[in-house]
Parts: C-alpha cells; structure tokens; sequence
C-alpha cells in the first residue's frame, strides 16, 4: 500500500494489492482522473486520456487545442469552462459569476487519516493502516481553495474521498453545490444498482443499464431515506456474486444525498455523489472553509460478493466506534411490538422476567416512558419519566431489570417534539417551519430545529439527566418523519441554505456528546425502522433498527438487499409475533429466527404470550445466537441465491479460518412434489471435509463445485410446512485431508 508520485509527470498512484486509482495534474491544471480499477503497476506514467475531440470542442487552452475539458476524465469538475456535464460544485461570487478554474498549486501526503470536523468518517486504528493524499487546487481570480482528500487503506480495497472548499479571496462567496467526490470512468459500459423502495421494504437492490443521459438518486427529506439509501454500486453488466468488475460508493452522511451517474455521449462515465444540493446555499466568508462528507469508495475485480466483504470488514474495523466494536452483540428483548405504549411497571417486568428465561441479556424499553406519552398526540420533548406508568422512575425500573440479571436499554427520539408537551409550550420557535404558515406533521409530531445550538443543548441536558441517574447500557433512537418547511426560525435569509446540513452536524453533535459523556451505551438507531440506515450513522450507533416490517419472508428481501453495502454486525433484526403486524402473516418461530439470527438478534414480543412448545424452540434459538452469533454477525458473508429472483434463496456466512459455516436458505412458495435442489456453497476451503448438520463428510470442493443438496437426504423431501418455510446448516471441519 502507498502513494507513489512522479514529480515530473505531476502523477499520483495510490494502491495496494488490489486496486490502484490514479490521478495527475491536466494539461490546463487541473486534476484529471487517469485510471481506477485493478492493481497495475505503480511505477509506470500514465499517457493522459484521449481528449482531442474530432469536431472542434470548447477549449480553454490556446497553445493545445487538443486538450478539451469537455473530454477529459476530472476530479472535482466545475460548469462553465467547457465540461458541459454535471458538475462536482459550484461557487457563487459577489459578481454574480459562477464561473470557476481551479489549478493544482501543492500536494501533501502522510500515514493515517484525518477525522472531518463535525462529521462522521472513516478512521485508521493506527497510522500504517492507511496513507493521506492532500491535493491543493486554487482558482485566484473567484479567490478560493479546494483541498481533495484521498486516503488508501492497505487491508480493502478501499478509498475514501472527501473536499475542503476555503474561501480566500476578500468578498463573501456562497457554495450552492459541494459533492464530495466525482469519478469520470474512461467508458460508460456499466450498470447501477441502487437500494430502493418505502418504509417497511428498505434496500431492495435495482439494476439498470446506464445508457446516454444522467441515472440519479436522492434524497430530499433531511434524512437518507428508505426510498434511496446512498450507497451504490456501478458494475459491469456481467458481474455477478462472484466475478467481474464493480465499484460501491458509500456516502458517510445522514441528510439529503444526491448520487448520479452521467453516461455521456463521447462514451465516458462521471459518478457524483454528495451532499444533495437541493435549499442548500452556504455562505463563506473571507478565511472560512466548509468541509464536505466523505465517500467510501470501494473496488472489486472479482464479483460483488468480495465488494461487500470489503465494504462489510471496513466498516467494523474502520468506521463502527462503540464498546461494542467487533464483539458479540447483546440478544436483547423489546416491549413495543408486545405493548406499544399501554404498559405499567409491572407488565414490563412480567415481559422480562420471561425473557430473562429464555436467555435473553438486555431488556429494551421502548416508546411510551416520559412525559404525556399515552399515544402519538404527546409527550415527544419532555425526556423525564411518566410516573403514572413507571412510578419509581427509569432509575427504579432499570435497577430492577437489573436484579433480574438483564442490561435495561432505552428508547428516545431526541429530535421530535409533539404540540401537546411542555418543551413546544415554552418554546414553539424551537421547531422547523415558517412562523404563520402551514406546518406540515408527521405521525402528529414536528421537528426540532437541530441547527439551533440551544435547542441540541436542551436536549442533551435532559437525556443527560435520564442516562446519568439510571442504570442504561442501551438507547435505541429512533426518527419518525421527514423535514418539511425546513426554516430555521429567527435566523435571517442567508442562514435558510444552511439549514438542512447544519440539522444533521446537530444530531451528529448530540450524538458525540452522549458518546463521550457515556462510553459504555450501546447506540442503536432508528428512523421508522431502516429510513437512516447508512454509514454516516454507523460512526455513531454500530447497529440499525433494518426495518419495522419483521416478517420473515420480507426480512429475507430487506436484509439480502442490505448485505450489499452493510454488514451483518449492523442490522437489528428481531423476532415478533405471528400473524406478523405488518403483513398479517403467519410463520413458525422457527423461520421467524432463521432471518432474524443475520445480524443482532432479538425479540419483539411478548414471550409470556406464546405456547411452551415455542418457548422451547426460543430458549434453543437463544443459546444457538450464544453460540455462533460471532460468526453470524461478523462471518465472511456470501450471497448464494436471490430472494429477487430465485423462488429458493439463500446466503451463508463462514468464519475465518473456514473451519465454521452457516448456511440458510429460504422458500418463498411450495410447490408440490419439487425434488431437490442444489445450492452451491461459496468460501469453504476446499481440502476440508465439513460435517454438515452433526452429520455426514463432505469435502468443501464438493460442497462449492457440486453444491449441498437442499434437502438433504435423510429428510423429508418437502422442507418445512409450506411456503416461506426455511432450514438452516451448521457446517463445521476438523479434518483437512
Ligand atoms: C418506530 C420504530 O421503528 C419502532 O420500532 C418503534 O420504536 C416505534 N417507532 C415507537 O414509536
């Protein structure tokens, strides 16, 4: 791993072994992309692209008319010098112009990595686990600086890339668009897979073919969104699990995204992604910078199932900060789905005091404990205790969770107030929205102002006072609705752009507060189930409520599409009561937790409410989590077979020295009479013999080359009771040949 420079040529080739992304310095001065794909060798020059256009082009420079920007592959691209496709930014001047030219002026390389003040970012545990490429770039007549960061790690194939814009000329500018990165691929034959869909089916993957034009996701709601998660993969049309080219861009950020891609018509490919530029006006004065979030870019040349295994191991090693950073998750018991908010004291103690039986370590309280909270009308806002419901106090319920053996979590959601609370009756300007004018609700509640410093510091000082006087190790924080009128009351014109991004640097801020003020608590964040799953978040709270849709046949489709760009280790998954809640269907327990155990298990129900057999099947369920939840959770992850496409789907995970394998796979309809099927399975070393299920020895070439027979032959040939039934194996070696 290193960073190579000609000096001469003015190139840079970052790489380790798997990858290479190169740059250099254009004919005109700026930076100029020269190739990003596979290793190749670091010490050779690079011709720069071909960027003579046959018909004359628009060209900025007199003394090479071959060189046109309208053709070169670029770095961080401005609009208006002759590159007629989207660009990476855009700065309005005093003038009025918005025209831009930025010259490379110096460069700085180092180990490690810098954090990005006020935002999430990737991080290196010490400093040889990466090298720094800083890339300065002027532009003297607009009178402003842009700093490109590139970091290359040397375990993944991995780049992470981030912008600083500084304001050095005399006269106040205002940014209206800074994206944190830009990659112009030399051609345009890819595809893009994007996350998509609504609350209750987050992430399902979607592939299209990128031809001439802009292919463009985003988000508009102050929150990532489940309609578009920011993370992308641009793939060759080809690639599949296990071979071909891909690219994963994930955006280290919680607030309105954009992410596109421009095929254009000479054959090239730019991919931006960034801040959404949408209300967003940031205005900088003389001297002051603005620094924009980061893009985790990684590479494979050998499928999506090695891009996500990336992407899966980087993030635990170098994105996840949390007591709980690669260690087993707590198997935690949750009320809402058993109670919703009509609970007193003794009715969450019967629930876990049941829990406690089946194994379960952590007791979680949710929505319903402070302030009016009977219903959605009240109480959001006002973080003190319902002595009504909860007499002796958060402190004296926890205190008593506690005797029972569990760790008590709890539930907040610190960025919303209802109309009906004291915190709106003492402070109605605290809320986003246009004072006289329409304030539209959601789910009956409004959204705090979290660009106000003291809006954020009332909220800490009333969460400090719960966390601080009870005995907490837990806090789920969920967000239920999107921003609207996004107006900062008080504040004057100019500040109204700044609003969206100053939102999320204030729940960033409140989260890095209590971090710091309660190292301990396991954070694990919520946004109407899986509406803010993404990396920016993961810096804080190392897991993510995945979804509020808890049915297993959907769970298969949400957390399949998940694996793509998140690891196991993040996404909560929880087993709730049949006929499920959201779609009414019905499953055994069984294959409730057969989806449920990839990622950090739990229940969502009340466990006194279920039939002995079923408790049965949950303490077994619990103590095989116990057992194999490192491995579930932080395993090598392979997808075998897609829910999206194939009527039997399945995944496996293996552990690192591939001594240990779960495999699952999950029926969607039953057929009559269907014979058997064969799955084959990834990762596996092949001199290893593996007894699958207690029984039998197969050779892990077998397994892989001649796939494990689903199912197997001492079974019934049917698998389980109908449709959506599903089967795991444990495959385990202690025999190599
Ligand atoms: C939405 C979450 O996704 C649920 O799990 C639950 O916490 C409710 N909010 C509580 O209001």
């Amino acid at each position: 791993m290193g960073i190579i420079i000609h000096e001469k040529e003015k190139q840079f080739h970052l790489f380790n072994s798997k990858m290479s992304y190169c740059i250099g310095v254009c004919p005109d001065g700026e930076i100029g992309q020269l190739y990003f794909g596979k290793k190749i060798n670091e010490d050779q020059i690079i011709s720069y692209p071909q960027t003579k256009g046959i018909r004359p082009v628009c060209c900025n420079l007199k003394e090479n008319e071959n060189y046109s920007k309208e053709l070169a592959l670029l770095e961080y691209p401005a609009f208006g010098n002759g590159d007629f496709r989207k660009p990476a930014y855009e700065i309005m001047q005093k003038t009025g112009s918005r025209v831009t030219n930025l010259v490379y002026k110096t460069h700085s390389i180092y180990h490690g990595k810098k954090a990005i003040p006020g935002l999430p970012s990737a991080y290196t545990n010490s400093d040889d686990e990466a090298a720094t490429l800083e890339v300065l770039c002027v532009d003297e007549v607009a009178g402003f600086e842009v700093t490109l960061f590139y970091t290359i790690f040397e375990n993944y194939p991995v780049v992470c890339r981030h912008t600083r814009i500084k304001n050095t000329g005399n006269d106040e500018v205002k940014i209206t668009k800074a994206l944190s990165c830009c990659i112009d691929l030399p051609d345009n034959e890819y595809n893009w897979l994007q996350f998509e869909g609504a609350w209750g089916r987050e992430r399902y993957p979607a592939e299209r073919s990128l031809s001439h034009g802009i292919t463009s996701i985003e988000s508009m709601r102050g929150h990532s969104s489940a309609n578009y998660n920011p993370f992308v993969i641009v793939k060759r049309e080809n690639t599949d699990e296990d071979h071909g080219e891909a690219f994963g861009l994930n955006l280290v950020y919680s607030g309105n995204f954009i992410a596109e891609a421009e095929a254009d018509t000479y054959g090239k490919l730019r991919i931006l992604m960034g801040i959404n530029p949408g209300w967003f006006e940031w205005p900088l004065k003389t001297g002051e910078e603005f620094e924009t979030p980061e893009v985790i870019i990684s590479y494979s040349d050998d499928g999506m199932n090695s891009l996500s295994q990336s992407i899966h191991h980087f993030m635990n090693n170098n994105l996840v900060r949390s007591p709980y950073k690669n260690k087993p998750r707590p198997i935690l018991l949750n009320n809402w789905e058993a109670t919703e908010m009509d609970f007193d004291e003794e009715k969450i103690l019967k629930i876990a005091r049941k829990g406690k039986e089946a194994g379960v370590e952590l007791f979680v309280l949710d929505d319903g404990w402070f302030g009016k909270r009977n219903d959605d009308y009240a109480g959001l806002g006002d973080w003190f205790v319902n002595t009504e419901k909860l007499p002796e106090g958060i402190k004296g319920l926890s205190e008593k969770i506690n005797e029972l053996g569990l760790k008590f979590g709890i539930w907040i959601e610190p960025e919303m107030v209802n109309e009906d609370s004291d915190l709106y009756r003492a402070h109605p300007d605290w809320v986003l929205g246009v004072p006289g004018s329409t304030k539209t609700l959601g789910r009956h509640q409004m959204v705090l102002d979290y660009s106000k410093k003291e809006v954020v510091d009332n909220i800490y000082s009333q969460l400090y006072e719960v966390f601080s006087n009870a005995s907490i190790s837990y806090v789920k924080w969920d967000m239920n609705r999107s921003i609207t009128e996004c107006f900062s009351q008080g504040e004057n014109a100019e500040a109204q752009g700044t609003v969206y991004h100053k939102y999320i640097l204030g729940v960033y801020d409140l989260y890095e507060r209590l971090m710091k003020a309660f190292p301990e608590i396991l954070f694990e964040s919520c946004a109407s189930g899986g509406s803010r799953f993404d990396a920016g978040m993961m810096h804080y709270a190392p897991q993510a409520w995945c979804s509020d849709d808890t049915d297993g046949h959907e769970r298969v489709k949400i957390q399949y599409g998940t694996s793509y760009g998140y690891p196991l280790s993040t996404v909560g998954a929880h087993v709730s009561a049949s006929p499920n809640l959201q779609t009414g269907r019905s499953m055994s327990i069984a294959d409730r937790a057969n989806i449920a155990c990839f990622g950090t298990f739990g229940y969502e129900l009340d466990l006194n409410e279920i039939p002995d057999e079923e408790f049965d099947t949950v303490k077994e369920q619990i103590a095989f989590m116990k057992e194999y939840r490192e491995l579930l959770q932080y395993g090598d992850l392979y997808r075998l077979s897609s829910p999206f496409e194939k009527n039997l789907a399945a995944w496996m995970v293996v552990s690192e020295d591939k001594k240990t394998a779960i495999v699952a796979v999950y029926k969607n309809l039953k057929s009559p009479n269907e014979g058997q099927q064969r799955i084959r399975l990834r990762g596996l070393d092949e001199d290893r013999k593996y007894i699958v299920n207690g029984k039998g020895e197969i050779f892990g070439d077998l397994l892989m080359n001649g796939g494990l027979s689903i199912p197997d032959g001492d079974e019934p040939w049917y698998m389980g009771n109908g449709d959506f039934s599903s089967k795991l194996y444990v495959l385990k070696s202690d025999v190599t040949k």
